[in-house]
């Protein structure tokens, strides 16, 4: 009997590469065997992240097209349940819930494509799917935590927490504990950089995580993090084509510039930030840089607007800056990722509506349009 999914698709274009959105069109998707190094899964919950979007937008990458796909299912962030074992599996059980760990990796563990992104698996907007035994992450059994919390912590939590420990690392080998107990860890973006500060209070240190709406930063606060409000700061975009040809915008950006600085000096006791989560890019990268303390550390993964940085290596290095690059997570530290979440309750707070299966391309419009707070969740098998 061939196995049946219920599954939400983006299809190819039809007219070439630049031919707008694509839409989610609702289909049946025939699933292979199941082979005995796989387990055969139904997703309960999915979390909605950027790169979905930027899947039905065709931009940066066409995912159908870079894949040779006629239509494919996104989404990579999610929690399931195990509904059958492959023969050869005997270190997962059947009802087990489970993350989806899919990855390609290199020799040394470290991802190279992701589930559902640039790596060819199929994502989990669809209500059965297989993998590896090897691409799941089991939850602690009888977890305390609400399953849709699990669904939004998947990408961005785990990213989170080996971009800390390798920032965390570098900035103790620059001065120890005792010299320097407490650390300013300052966020901007989304869901990742908030997980980021967040591991860091709870670890006693100083989190502070930058928003623009009242619902974000109340959502921060409500974590134990302190809310920086980024609408203080209205020209703090940076363009050095623009900076260099128009007076008007170099001397906007110069004042918000001055005014976040002031904010950091305030709120760091003038030592400035010794770790900033910068997921943003270009338009921040320079205030991140000046609001850094000597040996402070500006740690990335992800380039929401734009991937291309410029800076001074003098003045850099007297200044004994640190830069951290990570992608995503080892899966060995994506498990003590989630032993710590259990144990800490170091999860996100998810948006309030959590949308049905039905409503999921409702779901994609109101993250295109910015309408969600910060963890949007969908259902498609749970409860
Ligand atoms: N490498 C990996 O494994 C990995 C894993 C997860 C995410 N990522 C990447 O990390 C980036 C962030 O993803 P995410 O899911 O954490 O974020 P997200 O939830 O998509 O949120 C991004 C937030 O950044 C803020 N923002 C947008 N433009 C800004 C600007 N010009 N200046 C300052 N703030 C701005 C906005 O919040 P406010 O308006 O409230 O400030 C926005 O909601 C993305 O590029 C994503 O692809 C990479």
């Amino acid at each position: 009997m061939p196995i049946l999914a219920d599954a939400w698709f983006i299809h190819a274009a039809t007219n070439g590469k630049h031919s707008g959105p694509a839409e989610l069109v609702r289909g049946e998707m025939e699933i292979d065997d199941l082979q005995p190094n796989e387990v055969l899964l139904a997703p309960l919950f999915g979390s909605w992240e950027g790169n979905m979007t930027h899947a039905i937008d065709r931009d940066p990458i066409d995912i159908c097209e870079a894949r040779g796909y006629e239509r494919c299912v996104i989404g990579n962030s999610g929690v399931a349940r195990i509904v059958e074992l492959g023969a050869d599996v005997t270190d997962l059980k059947e009802g087990q819930v489970v993350l989806m760990g899919a990855m390609d990796t290199d020799a040394w563990g470290y991802p190279k494509k992701l589930m559902a992104y640039d790596m060819p698996v199929q994502g989990l907007m669809r209500t059965r799917m297989k993998l590896r035994s090897d691409q799941v992450l089991p939850l602690p059994e009888n977890t305390r935590h609400d399953l849709t919390r699990w669904a939004a912590f998947n990408v961005r939590y785990p990213t989170a927490w080996d971009n800390w420990r390798i920032a965390h690392g570098t900035f103790r080998l620059l001065i120890n504990e005792e010299e320097f107990p407490r650390m300013n860890v300052w966020a901007w973006g989304g869901g990742t950089a908030l997980a980021e500060a967040h591991l860091a209070t709870l670890l006693g240190h100083s989190g502070v995580a930058i928003a623009s709406t009242p619902e974000r930063k109340e959502l921060i606060e409500s974590m134990g993090v302190k809310a920086v409000d980024r609408t203080n700061f209205p020209a703090l975009q940076f363009d050095e084509r623009r900076y260099k040809t128009d007076e008007e915008y170099a001397a906007a950006y110069r004042d918000s510039e001055t005014a976040f600085l002031a904010t950091v000096a305030e709120l760091t006791g003038g030592l400035g930030v010794q770790v900033f989560v910068d997921l943003i890019g270009e338009p921040v990268f320079r205030a991140t840089l000046k609001a850094l303390g000597r040996q402070g550390i500006v740690a990335t993964a992800g380039w929401k607007v734009g991937m291309r940085m410029k800076f001074l290596r003098a003045v850099e290095c007297i200044a004994r800056h640190q830069f951290i690059h990570t992608h995503f997570a080892p899966l060995s530290e994506a498990r003590k990722a989630i032993a710590f979440a259990e144990e800490n309750e170091w999860l996100p707070i998810i948006d309030e509506r959590i949308y049905d299966f039905d409503e999921i391309p409702e779901l994609a419009a109101n993250y295109a349009a910015g309408k969600y707070r910060m963890f949007p969740v969908y259902r498609i098998n749970g409860e």
